[in-house]
């Protein structure tokens, strides 16, 4: 009895070990599949019953870095950054991220955007009228992703607070239509509009995450511009974007607090999930009560299975590896007082081809020259 058992049980191993060789050998004299030679569980459709992408990578867009970097890496030639809480707000929904780089021509946007899964326009600090910065990009990214959604790309964008107003900015044909806003380290519930339950971004949030939410003050506003109804009424924004929820700030005056686009896959908000996750500056109202991070994860979960639905990828593995954060490491900026307890800081080189960063050198030189000139002539 015993001992049939056992025979019984190594006959299985012993055929299902003959099979998994003949699988490999299969596999690889088919030839081509070299990179799926072995069964990947994630190519059963058993198991990947949604037939999602299951390898997403967003883009996340840098940013001019801040005067704090400025004052403190003096020996750094840092001229942009991203804060490691939206790489982490990626990563932790199971996402990988490749920097986008400002300052660089619109063929670069769409050879980046042709190989990732969608981008994310992160908050900050910097204005929209800097030449060759962060709103030139965003532009660029914005002209680009409705083009290939509209070609039948599925190309996902999420704005956090000046992502979002970027968004919305781009909209008005580059207006700045942003009303001045006191809401900084402010923690708010969600006042929902009343169709918000239709909405893509909340049509699937469970009910606790929507109690949550609409309950207690888990949203963290840091900001002093925002968006109103009126502007979106007065100049037709409303043709272009659902509000789906608004917040009232220090003295009482209404913001739209987040949106999506009616036609394409484009989200924001103007609060900061990822601060929620994973910033822990002291005294500024950042809510990390496990509530807080059940509702701030709900956007990260949403916005990395929108990214799913895109199958664009990198040409070979080399090209995957050489595009990836993991290249990066971040700097524990928190650690002198920054809001951002870690960035990734990126040196000139990074900013720009030769012909938005050269130019802004170039004129910078040539108005020192001309200083030194005056200066030589007194
Ligand atoms: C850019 O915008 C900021 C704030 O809106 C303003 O203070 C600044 O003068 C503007 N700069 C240029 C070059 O227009
Ligand atoms: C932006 O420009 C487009 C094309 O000229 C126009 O259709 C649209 O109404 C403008 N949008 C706003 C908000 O001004
Ligand atoms: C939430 O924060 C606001 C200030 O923004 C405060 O007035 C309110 O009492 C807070 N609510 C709760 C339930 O703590
Ligand atoms: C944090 O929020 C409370 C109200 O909930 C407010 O009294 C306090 O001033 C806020 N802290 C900061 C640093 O603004
Ligand atoms: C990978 O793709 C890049 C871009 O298309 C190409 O330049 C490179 O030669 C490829 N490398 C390999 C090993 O196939």
């Amino acid at each position: 009895m015993q001992s049939s058992r056992v025979i019984v049980a190594a006959a299985v191993l012993a055929a299902l070990s003959i099979l998994s060789t003949l699988n490999g050998a299969v596999a690889r004299s088919g030839g081509r599949q070299v990179v799926n030679k072995y069964f990947d569980i994630n190519d059963d459709a058993a198991v990947n019953v949604n037939a999602e992408y299951t390898r997403p990578i967003v883009g996340i867009l840098t940013q001019e870095v801040s005067n704090f970097v400025r004052r403190h890496y003096t020996d750094k030639a840092y001229s942009s950054y991203i804060a490691a809480s939206y790489v982490k707000f990626v990563e932790g929904a199971g996402g990988r991220v490749v920097p986008i780089w400002i300052g660089r021509e619109k063929e670069y946007y769409e050879d980046i955007m042709s190989k990732i899964n969608g981008v994310l326009m992160p908050g900050g600090a910097t204005f929209f009228n800097q030449s060759s910065g962060y709103a030139d990009a965003g532009h660029h990214i914005y002209n680009i992703a409705i083009e290939m959604n509209e070609r039948g790309t599925y190309m996902p964008i999420w704005g956090t607070c000046l992502g979002y107003e970027l968004l919305v900015y781009l909209t008005a044909n580059n207006t700045d239509l942003r009303n001045d806003c006191s809401s900084s380290a402010q923690a708010l519930p969600l006042e929902f509009e009343k169709d918000y339950q239709n909405s893509r971004l909340f049509a699937k949030a469970s009910d606790e995450v929507i109690h949550i939410l609409s309950t207690y003050n888990v949203t963290a506003n840091f900001h002093i511009f925002c968006f109103t109804k009126e502007t979106f009424a007065t100049y037709g924004l409303n043709k272009y974007w659902n509000v789906l929820s608004v917040n009232h700030d220090w003295y009482g005056a209404e913001f739209i607090s987040s949106l999506e686009h009616v036609k394409y896959p484009f989200y924001g908000v103007q609060f900061h999930p990822e601060k929620v996750l994973y910033e822990f500056i002291p005294n500024r109202n950042i809510t990390h009560t496990s509530q807080a991070v059940i509702a701030s994860q709900y956007f990260a979960d949403f916005f990395l299975n929108e990214a799913r639905k895109n199958r664009n990828h990198f040409a070979n593995r080399t090209e995957e590896i050489n595009a990836l954060i993991y290249n990066y490491q971040p700097v524990y900026t928190g650690a002198k007082g920054s809001a951002f307890v870690q960035q990734y800081l990126f040196d000139t080189q990074f900013y720009g081809t030769s012909s938005g960063a050269t130019k802004l050198h170039c004129l910078l030189a040539l108005i020192t020259i001309c200083a030194l000139g005056a200066w030589r002539r007194v």
